[in-house]
């Protein structure tokens, strides 16, 4: 090898390299967000095919891997008002009647029968697991017909603005939808939200495995006031819809209940009984100093002669104060009865 020749060999590696670390990006890129241009563009130029489904279902058949036939198992496919399938529907109901291009987009020439090269064919606006376009641009497909009902809350839910997409959660190109039914919906949920499927298997914890309770029963998953997306104006609101006793009107009252049940209770799931923060004594002790009451003896010396404060056996404060949440015993201003 000539020296210049040996020097442009050297001088070409940083080129190589890059080229070889940016592959992976580029075929990584390309099953992303890489098509969200071209499908706008595609959306705008709106060129609809005249056959509608029939046309569609000419390609993507049985053979196709993907069972699209499965939409007229669901509402999406039957021909009622306002869905895709609907019949005669009016122009400017846009885009009902529209049939698999109201969620897909326009065909345009992707469904050209004769390709020079099948990885030129135009795509189609995809969703779920192997989406092509931004969420936004999804999203819009379904809010077309979708922007009312628990949807009013959706623009910058917590769920929006962290790029979620509808297809994230549902299914339409199935009989049943997941999320929608109590027993699987979990299943969904803690693709993403692990922690709380934690929670639910801890020692307490509210029956959601058991499928007698779903997150759907406590949340507003499209959008809510508050950013816990809560089913209810506040925390306790969500908790009386269930635990209707725990709201009184009490004659005496405890205060930390009427105020956040969560000062207390984990909402998902915990290690100590009753769903608690902490366990008895500790729980109450973080707020009620021993001031005038025999409950702050807890170590060996502190113990008056003849055996522990009574105030402390099994560590119960509730053994004694029994109605935490609020008493209407006309003697019940200790929380006793
Ligand atoms: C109401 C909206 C909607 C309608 C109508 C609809 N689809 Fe879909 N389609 C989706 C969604 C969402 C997905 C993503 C998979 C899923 O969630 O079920 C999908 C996925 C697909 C795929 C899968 C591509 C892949 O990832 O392999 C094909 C093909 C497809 N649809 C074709 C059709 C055809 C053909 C029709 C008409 C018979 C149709 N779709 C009607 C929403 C729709
Ligand atoms: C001539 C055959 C043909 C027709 C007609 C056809 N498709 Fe496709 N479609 C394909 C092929 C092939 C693919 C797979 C492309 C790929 O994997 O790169 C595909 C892919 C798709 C996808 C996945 C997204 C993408 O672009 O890769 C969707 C969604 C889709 N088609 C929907 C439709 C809809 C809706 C219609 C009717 C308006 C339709 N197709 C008509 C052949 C066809
Ligand atoms: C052309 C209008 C139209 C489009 C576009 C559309 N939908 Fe629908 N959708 C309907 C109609 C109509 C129903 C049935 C309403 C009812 O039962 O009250 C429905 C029902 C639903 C339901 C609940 C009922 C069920 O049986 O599952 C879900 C969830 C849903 N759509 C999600 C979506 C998503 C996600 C998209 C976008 C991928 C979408 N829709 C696109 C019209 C549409
Ligand atoms: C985080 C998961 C999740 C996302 C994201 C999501 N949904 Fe839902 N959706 C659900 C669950 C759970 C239900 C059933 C409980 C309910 O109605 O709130 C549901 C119910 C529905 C229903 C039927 C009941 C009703 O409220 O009319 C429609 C329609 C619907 N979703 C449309 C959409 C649309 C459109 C989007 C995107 C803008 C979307 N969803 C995004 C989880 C989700
Ligand atoms: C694709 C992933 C994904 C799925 C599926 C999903 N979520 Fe989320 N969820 C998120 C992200 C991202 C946030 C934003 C806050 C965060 O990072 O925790 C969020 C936020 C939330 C919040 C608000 C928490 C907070 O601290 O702001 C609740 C409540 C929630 N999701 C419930 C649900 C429920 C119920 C379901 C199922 C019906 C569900 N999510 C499905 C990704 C997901
Ligand atoms: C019994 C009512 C209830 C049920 C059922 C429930 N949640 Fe929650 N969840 C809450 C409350 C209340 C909060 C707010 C806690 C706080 O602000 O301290 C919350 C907070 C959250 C948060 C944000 C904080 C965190 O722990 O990450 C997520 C995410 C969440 N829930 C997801 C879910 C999912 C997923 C399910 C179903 C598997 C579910 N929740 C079922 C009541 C519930
Ligand atoms: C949709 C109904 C529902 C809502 C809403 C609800 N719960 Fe529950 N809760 C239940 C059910 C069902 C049980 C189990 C009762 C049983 O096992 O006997 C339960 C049990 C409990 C328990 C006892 C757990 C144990 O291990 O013994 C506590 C504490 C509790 N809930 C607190 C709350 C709090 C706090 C909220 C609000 C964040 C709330 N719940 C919201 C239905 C609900
Ligand atoms: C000051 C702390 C505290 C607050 C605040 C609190 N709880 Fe409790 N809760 C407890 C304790 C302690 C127990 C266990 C009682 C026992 O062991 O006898 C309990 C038990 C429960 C139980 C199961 C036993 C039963 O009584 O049915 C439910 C349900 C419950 N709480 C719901 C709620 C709700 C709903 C709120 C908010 C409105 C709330 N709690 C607020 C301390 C609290
Ligand atoms: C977040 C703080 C907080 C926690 C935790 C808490 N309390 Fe309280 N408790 C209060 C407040 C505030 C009052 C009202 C005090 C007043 O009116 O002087 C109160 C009142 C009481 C009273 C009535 C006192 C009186 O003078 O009439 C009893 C008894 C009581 N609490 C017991 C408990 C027990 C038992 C626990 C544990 C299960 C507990 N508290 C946990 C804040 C708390
Ligand atoms: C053996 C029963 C018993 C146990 C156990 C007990 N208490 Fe009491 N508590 C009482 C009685 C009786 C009173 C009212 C008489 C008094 O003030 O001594 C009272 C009063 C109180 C008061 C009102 C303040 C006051 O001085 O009047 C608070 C707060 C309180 N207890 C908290 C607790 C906490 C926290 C625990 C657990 C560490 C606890 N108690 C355990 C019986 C008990």
């Amino acid at each position: 090898m000539r020296a210049n020749e040996y020097i442009a060999a050297i001088t070409l590696w940083p080129v190589l390299l890059a080229i070889v670390l940016s592959y992976p990006h580029m075929v990584q890129g390309a099953s992303a967000d890489d098509h969200h241009d071209t499908l706008t563009e595609k959306l705008h130029t709106g060129n609809y095919s005249r056959r509608g489904a029939d046309e569609c279902l000419g390609c993507h058949d049985e053979t196709f891997p993907f069972p699209t036939d499965k939409i007229f198992h669901n509402a999406h496919g039957q021909s009622i008002p306002h869905s895709p399938f609907a019949q005669n529907s009016d122009p400017k109901e846009f885009p009902t009647g529209l049939q698999c291009e109201a969620c897909h987009g326009p065909a345009g020439d992707h469904s050209k029968q004769v390709l020079v090269d099948e990885a030129a064919r135009r795509p189609m606006i995809n969703f779920g697991k192997r989406a092509n376009a931004g969420a936004d641009l999804q999203n819009s497909m379904c809010l077309n017909c979708h922007n009312s009902g628990g949807r009013i809350h959706w623009p910058g839910s917590s769920h929006e603005t962290s790029d979620l997409a509808c297809a994230d959660c549902h299914q339409l190109h199935s009989a049943e939808d997941p999320v929608q039914q109590p027993e699987s919906q979990a299943q969904t949920c803690n693709e993403c939200h692990s922690n709380v499927a934690a929670d639910a298997l801890k020692h307490s914890a509210h029956p959601i495995e058991e499928g007698q309770l779903a997150c759907d029963d406590c949340h507003q998953v499209h959008g809510a006031g508050d950013d816990k997306l809560l089913l209810e104006i506040s925390l306790n609101d969500t908790c009386y819809t269930c635990h209707a006793e725990k709201r009184g009107p009490f004659l005496y009252e405890h205060a930390p209940v009427a105020e956040d049940c969560s000062i207390c209770h984990l909402p998902h799931g915990s290690n100590q009984p009753s769903l608690l923060t902490r366990r008895p004594p500790q729980l109450c002790q973080g707020c009620h100093s021993a001031a005038g009451h025999r409950n702050l003896p807890q170590l060996a010396d502190q113990i008056p002669p003849g055996g522990a404060s009574e105030y402390l056996l099994a560590q119960g404060c509730t053994n004694c104060h029994a109605e935490v949440h609020g008493s209407n015993h006309p003697s019940g201003d200790k929380l006793k009865r």
